[in-house]
């Protein structure tokens, strides 16, 4: 549901909490969402500890999470040459320095000979354009795009590579106007227009603070080409896992960020019960304060059902390339039941190691017994511990703990 509602860019500025115990798919529905969101709808995803980082503010780091969140569809109009390729006669110059061309490009309806300059010929080169690919040219910056080959060329199909993508021969006028859409987010946008820092901060991940001065000449402009129809906001997802760990100043943030005109969905994740809000010395349900709390949907996850843990397992395993015999399937489910599911998926890897020192092909129960023994699970750790009484450091003091996650159990 809230899929659609994201699609139909209906649930911008709103908020929603999967609030938990450990290991029953909180962060698993976030990846899934990301996965089935379109293309060009903006998925953040952030660790509420990522926010806590010494080269900017928390507000920063934040913001930035905002405006990476927010897509910018911008529309523009090109002229392009599309058609299929006849021929391409390239002629050197007699050292050999300079080359001219000519290009005989055609589509169902017409034909045209264009001449080729070097950076033309280049281009065409680079793409490897051969007589019979369809390909368009951008006019304005010469970019050459290979679409495939045409159909008419489709017998010489045994000598292509089995990736070749046949296409048929475009019809009308070979030079048309068409209209392409980029999306940019917000934040990309402040990126390259931030002086100090260039594009090239883009690919370094590195973008420190960005001036608000810089972000509301954006948002300015961006109003502007809404205004004119050049642009369209896509409002997206920003994921804010183990949000429990942000403190008071980040929710009053968080509280004015979402009633901001450009706003995402923002969806966070908690598996605390009551606990205290970082930063004060309040508890309150999830470790979030009741005013954020109060604007946001809440879903609660609980842990998976047998059927359901055993597909995920299956899943896991054509994932990771493992074979467990149909016994061995029964035995990790119900141990995932027991302890945690992320425990059991993590025995997985390891049974198939030993499953390998005896050379066999599939993980068997036997395998799994052994993995169980050699690594514990959080319970028989916890047992462990006490079982060690006197003899391990640090012990005495519970410290000041309290925060209580909410239990499986
Ligand atoms: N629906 C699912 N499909 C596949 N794997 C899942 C699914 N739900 C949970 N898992 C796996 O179970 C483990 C625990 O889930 P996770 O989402 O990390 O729990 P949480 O974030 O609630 O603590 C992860 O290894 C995850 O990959
Ligand atoms: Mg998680």
């Amino acid at each position: 549901m809230i899929l659609k509602m994201v699609e139909e860019g209906k649930i911008a500025g709103r908020a929603m909490l999967f609030a938990g115990p450990p290991s029953t798919g909180k962060t698993a529905i976030a990846m899934g969402m990301a996965q089935s969101l379109g293309s060009d709808v903006p998925f953040t995803m952030i660790a509420a500890s990522e926010v806590f980082s010494l080269s900017m503010s928390k507000t920063e780091a934040l913001t930035q999470a905002f405006r990476r969140s927010i897509g910018v569809r911008i529309k523009e109009e090109t002229e392009i040459i599309e058609g299929q390729v006849v021929e391409i006669q390239v002629d050197r110059s007699l050292t050999g320095a300079t080359k001219t061309g000519k290009l005989t490009i055609k589509t169902t309806d017409m034909e045209t000979i264009y001449d080729l300059g070097m950076k033309m010929i280049e281009a065409l080169t680079k793409e490897k354009v051969l007589a019979g690919d369809v390909i368009s040219i951008d006019k304005t910056s010469g970019k050459v795009t290979k679409l495939g080959r045409s159909f008419a060329q489709s017998r010489d199909y045994d000598a292509m590579g089995a990736d070749t993508k046949f296409v048929q021969t475009p019809e009308g006028e070979i030079q048309k106007r068409k209209e392409v859409v980029h999306t940019v987010t917000l934040h990309e946008i402040d990126v390259i227009n931030s002086r100090t820092q260039g594009f090239l901060a883009l690919f370094a991940g590195d973008t420190g603070e960005i001036k608000p001065e810089l972000r509301a000449q954006i948002d300015a402009k961006v109003n502007e080409w809404r205004e004119e129809g050049k642009a369209s906001i896509v409002p997206g997802v920003l994921f804010i896992d183990e949000v429990h760990m942000l403190d008071i100043e980040c929710f009053s943030f968080l509280n004015r960020a979402l009633e901001g005109e450009l706003a995402p969905l923002v969806v966070m994740a908690s598996n605390r019960g009551m606990a205290r809000i970082r930063g004060t010395g309040y508890k309150s349900p999830h470790g979030l304060p009741a005013d954020l709390l109060d604007r946001v949907l809440i879903v609660s996850t609980k842990p998976y059902e047998d059927a359901e843990v055993r597909e995920i397992i299956g899943i896991r395993c054509q994932e990771e390339d493992v074979t467990l015999t149909p016994d061995a399937v029964s035995v990790l489910t119900s141990m995932a039941l027991q302890t945690t599911l992320r425990y059991a998926l993590n025995l997985i890897a390891c049974a198939k190691v030993i499953a390998k020192k005896r050379k066999a092909e599939a993980v068997a129960v036997e395998d799994l017994r052994r993995a169980y023994g050699y690594f514990m699970d959080e319970k028989r750790s916890v047992e462990w511990v006490k079982s060690q009484a006197g003899r391990l450091m640090f012990e005495e003091g519970e410290g000041e703990g309290g925060d209580e996650r909410m239990d499986t159990r």
